[in-house]
């Protein structure tokens, strides 16, 4: 059996990289806010934030404006802790997504290991539900990972990608790719609903679009920093029109 097939792949725009310009100089320009506003009008389908335990992206007053004042979905990044779900419940964003977090580490390196962790993920898909909050797990893209998401009752998990965009050679990215398609396929089956991200860019998107499973990428720091040169606009634009193309392609092909 085949799962459910998005004709309309969504673009959520992660804003985390506008902070962490801001950061640098610790005071309040670039904005993400301002650059949530720009995601919108340039045909983002959500906006998408990290609340790192360090701060290094969003701040906690970040949360309130980008629900209040976009008018898109906010899809809350954050780690499976204590202090990050008295955040969630206190704003109650349309969606959050669990990740792993390591303090040290660049980005979030890889998926959570839900299955390792049943009981601690469970309270907080519990915890998050019950709040109306749609949660999604970030996971690595492996049977076993979405076969405990499907058992603890998370509606949604999100496909880490990073492993197909930073494959060093063409065998691997095939490779890679082959397994996003094996997992996108798996988790429709089970009734998830499946995103994917981390990594993407004009070059890459093209074959993760194109799994038809795929209900939306979360794309953020190829988009803000590509914006330096082309502009915020013209960039998510291109990127969206990537992404809607190679969807075309596919669901006509399967419907010729
Ligand atoms: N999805 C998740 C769950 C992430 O943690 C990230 C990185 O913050 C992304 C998507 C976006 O990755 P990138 O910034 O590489 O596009």
């Amino acid at each position: 059996m085949s799962g459910t097939k998005a004709t309309h792949l969504r673009l959520g725009v992660n804003i985390d990289h506008v902070a962490t310009i801001r950061n640098a100089r610790g005071g309040d320009h670039p904005d993400p806010v301002r650059a949530a506003h720009a995601a919108a009008a340039a045909g983002a389908d959500g906006i998408t934030a990290h609340l790192r335990e360090d701060r290094r992206h969003i701040r906690d007053e970040d949360i309130d404006k980008l629900m209040n004042e976009i008018g898109l979905p906010l899809n809350l990044e954050m780690a499976a802790t204590p202090e990050m779900l008295d955040i969630a419940l206190r704003h109650k964003p349309h969606a959050c997504c669990i990740v792993p977090e390591r303090r040290e580490e660049v980005t979030t390196e890889g998926g959570l290991d839900v299955a390792g962790h049943r009981q601690h993920m469970a309270l907080y898909i519990r915890k998050l539900s019950d709040a109306g909050i749609r949660v999604s797990l970030f996971i690595n893209p492996d049977s076993h990972q979405l076969e405990a998401a499907r058992a603890l009752g998370a509606p949604v998990v999100e496909l880490h990608t990073g492993a197909y965009c930073d494959a060093g050679d063409a065998g691997r990215r095939v490779e890679e790719l082959a397994r996003l398609t094996r997992a996108a396929r798996e988790g429709a089956d089970l009734g998830l609903e499946v995103h994917a991200g981390h990594g993407l860019t004009f070059d890459n998107v093209a074959p993760i679009a194109a799994l038809a499973e795929i209900a939306e990428l979360n794309i953020g720091h190829f988009l803000i920093g590509e914006a330096i040169f082309g502009g915020l606009d013209s960039t998510i634009k291109r990127m969206r029109a990537l992404m809607d193309k190679a969807r075309a392609e596919v669901l006509g092909a399967r419907t010729a």
